[in-house]
């Protein structure tokens, strides 16, 4: 079978990173078309900087590299420097110039592009992120949609409190309007949410585990998730960090390591209480049909082994 083409969105982040490096180091399973940069995390400048740093620690010098929107639809551009460090990457030793070339194109032209020239239902696109450059790809081309397989994302909370407030998940809280698109675009969803990354926490053992397998890769790798982790083990059940982002690329890879269920989830854009809030008709109580499978269970161990296997092969 050929490798599903995909686009991967992001705003590297620590976990952004080791899913690309997941996605990058499975070539016979997904074809990464470009990797596309949003503002989140940290500044544009820095996510962009750092997709570039990460493909260049892949070997992947192939893969082209776009910069996208630099702040949400609406609200000022809130980062997470206390998450992620002021480099977005901290914890990695990884050179802080790339010498890949960032591409001349916006990113959001690129994913308009690419949609358009395939074929039906051909391209994956995998935000990980906030979700501001698929929103305005969406507004700008809407007929990119009927071009689009899936869009899988991390991002939200159906059940469980949010992260970045009480009631809402950081990608969706920086810009809750794009995600309000997003989810109404009437593109198949595959959800991430708090739900189920908050199961796959990077435990000392594991985290250990990564560290063994002993290449440059690995040494990053160890090092970001060292700094990333929040210390929190009341919050997460044990000590370490959720693996957020590689949740995504982890179910293209082994879609069988999740369980999730197809509902109807709508995102909360007035209220200032619960604004990014994704509000999910879990027990289908309403009318609305489904436009998201919204994933609440994971095999967290065989993550894990999924996760040392790809990085093992860079
Ligand atoms: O809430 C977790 C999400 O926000 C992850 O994508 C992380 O990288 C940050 O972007
Ligand atoms: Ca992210």
């Amino acid at each position: 079978m050929s490798p599903r083409p995909i686009i991967i969105d992001c705003d590297p982040g620590q976990d952004d990173a080791v899913a690309l490096l997941m996605a990058l180091a499975s070539p016979e399973a997904l074809k990464v078309l470009g990797v596309t940069c949003v503002a989140g995390n940290v500044p544009l400048e820095r996510t962009q900087r750092n997709a570039r740093r990460v493909c260049e620690l892949a070997g992947r010098h192939d893969v082209p590299v776009f910069a996208g929107c630099p702040r949400p639809l609406l609200l000022p551009l809130g980062t997470a420097e206390a998450v992620h460090g002021q480099t977005g990457l901290d914890g990695s030793d990884l050179p802080e110039q790339s010498t890949m070339p960032l591409q001349d194109r916006h990113a959001v032209d690129f994913i308009i592009d690419t949609c358009l020239s395939a074929g039906e239902n051909e391209v994956t696109l995998c935000p990980l992120g906030p979700l501001t450059n698929i929103a305005v790809a969406i507004v700008k081309a809407p007929q990119i949609v009927e071009n689009i397989r899936e869009i899988v994302f991390m991002g939200g909370a159906a059940l469980g409190p949010g992260n970045r407030t009480p009631a809402a998940e950081f990608n969706i809280a920086t810009d809750p309007h794009a995600a309000q698109i997003v989810m109404e675009a009437g593109a198949p969803l595959v959800m991430f949410g708090l739900d189920v990354t908050h199961t796959v926490i990077t435990t000392p053992l594991r985290l250990e585990a990564i560290r063994n397998i002993g290449t440059r890769v690995s040494e990053a790798v160890g090092g970001m998730l060292s700094y990333y982790d929040r210390h929190d083990p009341e919050r997460y059940g044990e000590p370490g960090a959720p693996l957020h982002d590689p949740c995504v690329i982890a179910w293209l890879l082994q879609p069988d390591l999740f369980r999730g269920k197809a509902v109807h989830v709508a995102v909360e854009t007035n209220s200032p209480l619960t604004l990014g809030r994704t509000v999910a008709d879990w027990w289908g109580v309403t009318n609305n049909p489904p436009n998201a499978t919204v994933m609440d269970r994971a095999d967290s161990d065989g993550f894990y082994a999924l996760v040392i296997d790809r990085l093992s092969r860079l």
